[in-house]
């Protein structure tokens, strides 16, 4: 089974959007990343990005049956989505929370994480790195 990488809204604008916070690589460029990475240690990955809470709780449910584990940047809905929260609770695989900027260290609308209580480890301020860290813990927890 993959592991699913699911990144929320405005993260399709990566490389272009407010580049001093989140950099100049591409999404596509993180997902290139993590494809090479996760071959490397005898995993794949699905990568989805969309822009509608809807759209990426039917994928977390999707998920249910078909990933390995879940990896999600949530974008803004990280700090208001009690469904997206409800959704990773009825999903039974490992969960990473990855947020390419250290959020504690903005606003403090920011501050606070309705899915880190689902989490089983979360990354923030590692930039695009952070993905592949989540990938690498993840992979060795499928390992064992
Ligand atoms: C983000 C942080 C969120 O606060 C913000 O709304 C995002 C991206 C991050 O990756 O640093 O869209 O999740």
């Amino acid at each position: 089974k993959p592991i699913y990488i699911l990144n929320g809204p405005n993260l399709n604008l990566l490389g272009k959007r407010e580049p001093a916070i989140y950099g100049s690589e591409t999404l596509a460029d993180v997902e290139a990343r993590c494809a090479t990475l996760a071959e490397s240690l005898g995993f794949t990955v699905a990568c989805f990005q969309s822009n509608h809470e809807g759209v990426l709780i039917d994928t977390i449910h999707e998920a249910r049956e078909k990933a390995a584990a879940i990896i999600i940047n949530p974008g803004a809905f990280t700090h208001t989505s009690v469904a997206i929260l409800d959704a990773l609770y009825a999903y039974e695989g490992p969960v990473f929370e990855c947020h390419i900027s250290n959020v504690h260290k903005r606003e403090p609308f920011r501050h606070h994480s309705f899915i880190s209580a689902r989490a089983d480890g979360v990354m923030a301020g590692f930039g695009i790195e952070g993905y592949e860290l989540c990938l690498r813990r993840a992979c060795s927890l499928l390992s064992k």
